[in-house]
């Protein structure tokens, strides 16, 4: 369209435009945006042309082409225990971390709801500006209480929680020591932080100390984290020596308890209960409220001075939504059956007993397992171990294998979490059905060395 001036010439194009910004300006309308032709194009990476992603599918289509399928996110209906429903049809089940059974316990659910009841769903905001809901405080209350410390922090996730923590505690200049088993989240944290880190072998606690011994002087903050109970091997460490080391060297030490929690110690008070170590000696006690508790989130317990520093100095604690009130009302409920009924963790660890010593009787190599909740099968082969998981399934056993870069290759194992609520039979049978497949897979030479041999001789997945 041609504009003309006052003085009824035709105006020049730039003229024009300048005119009409002119006149948008005035009317509040916004700027229009540049025409795309006048913007430089660079097209981002479509996230299917990514290595990290190419590599995932080159994992699945080896799987799919050795006839194994998927063996994660498969649909499940009815609540985790010692019994799933997969695909419709009953199945023992080894992969649930409900080791208490409280999922199942009617008052757990009551308590949830009646929290719904009083509170809603959700706590609408974080609680600093939200305000306090009793029943959050008196979760903290019986978690501190658990390690006879001055007080505890819950946070929305467990893996959240080592991250936000560890990242808030520790400072460039500062050193963090790790299990190299310890979970990723702890990793993370250790990472974000920014401080230096070094793993130390497996329970080796005389390379702890050699770290410490060189890093002697040049940090004023040190941590050393270790897990309660190992989530990948089912071992624990040695308390009553890190609390010594620790001491010696000034250093703090966190105690990672997701799994040790309800599980270990006479009442299920964790590692230090069941090492008969004082708890107020281990400086962060972390756990997670997703395994015996039966709902997520995670926690923090130790004095009142950490607490109150985490309660205002980790990001995802300050500016995250406060626990859900039906999780904290069935975690709170939860915590309380888990005293009143030390009953379950006598349970338990029966279980953990027999399961460990007739697999071992059956020629299973159980790797680190000691008879805890948490006993590996080891097979090797990261293959072996996804068909291992996929015949038991068929055959009426869900159990799910671990594999590299969860583990170190060629550590690849099935992960079986024994609850107090499996029977004998069904321990016994799961060790049974697990001997003879696995022997099946063996004779057939199922396995990435096969696989390997078929690349080697120019087939291609
Ligand atoms: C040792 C350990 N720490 C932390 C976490 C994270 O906990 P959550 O799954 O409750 O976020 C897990 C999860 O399995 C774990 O095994």
């Amino acid at each position: 369209m041609s504009v003309r001036g006052s003085n009824g010439k035709l105006l020049a194009a730039d003229d024009k435009s300048d005119l009409i910004a002119r006149m948008r300006a005035l009317a509040g309308i916004p700027r229009a945006p540049a025409r795309d032709d006048a913007v430089p194009q660079r097209v981002a990476p479509a996230f299917d042309t990514l290595d990290e992603y190419k590599l995932l599918t080159q994992h699945r289509e080896i799987g799919h082409s050795q006839g194994v399928a998927d063996p994660f996110f498969r649909l499940q209906r009815g609540r985790a225990g010692s019994i799933a429903i997969i695909e419709g049809r009953e199945v023992m089940n080894f992969a649930s971390y409900d080791y208490l059974g409280l999922n199942h316990a009617p008052s757990v659910a009551v308590a949830a709801k009646s929290a719904i009841d009083m509170y809603g769903t959700s706590v609408s905001a974080s609680r600093l500006v939200a305000g306090e809901r009793p029943i959050l405080r008196d979760l903290e209350r019986g978690l501190a209480e658990v390690y006879a410390a001055e007080d505890a922090a819950v946070f929305v996730s467990g893996h959240a929680t080592n991250v936000g923590v560890i990242s808030t505690l520790m400072r460039p200049e500062d050193l963090v020591l790790y299990d190299e088993l310890c979970h990723a989240s702890i990793l993370v944290g250790a990472k974000l932080s920014g401080a230096a880190r070094r793993a130390f072998r497996h329970n080796d606690l005389a390379t702890l100390e050699r770290l410490l011994e060189d890093a002697a002087g040049a940090h004023e903050r040190i941590l050393i984290v270790v897990e309660g109970l190992y989530s990948m091997d089912g071992d624990v460490p040695d308390l009553a020596r890190l609390v010594e080391i620790k001491r010696r060297y000034g250093a703090w030490l966190m105690v990672d308890e997701a799994h040790a929690l309800g599980v270990l110690g006479a009442t299920g008070r964790g590692l230090a209960e069941d090492a008969g170590v004082d708890p107020r000696a281990v400086d962060i006690w972390m756990g997670t409220l997703s395994k015996t508790l039966a709902g997520s989130g995670g926690y923090i317990a130790g004095s009142a001075s950490l607490v109150e520093l985490l309660k205002l100095g980790v990001s995802g604690f300050v500016y995250s939504v406060g626990l859900s009130p039906p999780v904290a009302g069935a975690t709170l409920e939860a915590l309380a059956v888990m005293m009143r009924e030390p009953e379950r963790t006598a349970r338990l660890k029966r279980n953990g007993q027999l399961f460990l010593e007739a697999a071992r009787a059956a020629g299973l190599d159980t790797g680190l397992g000691c008879g805890h909740a948490i006993c590996p099968i080891m097979v090797g082969d990261s293959l072996r171990a996804a068909k291992l998981s996929e015949r038991l399934l068929a055959a009426g056993l869900n159990v799910l294998p671990i594999i590299y870069p969860a583990v170190p290759m060629q550590s690849a194992r099935l992960r079986f979490f024994i609850t107090s609520e499996h029977t004998e039979a069904q321990i016994r049978s799961a060790v049974e059905m697990t001997r003879r497949e696995l022997d099946r897979l063996v004779a057939d030479g199922v396995g990435l060395s096969g696989v390997a041999q078929r690349l080697a001789s120019g087939w291609r997945p």
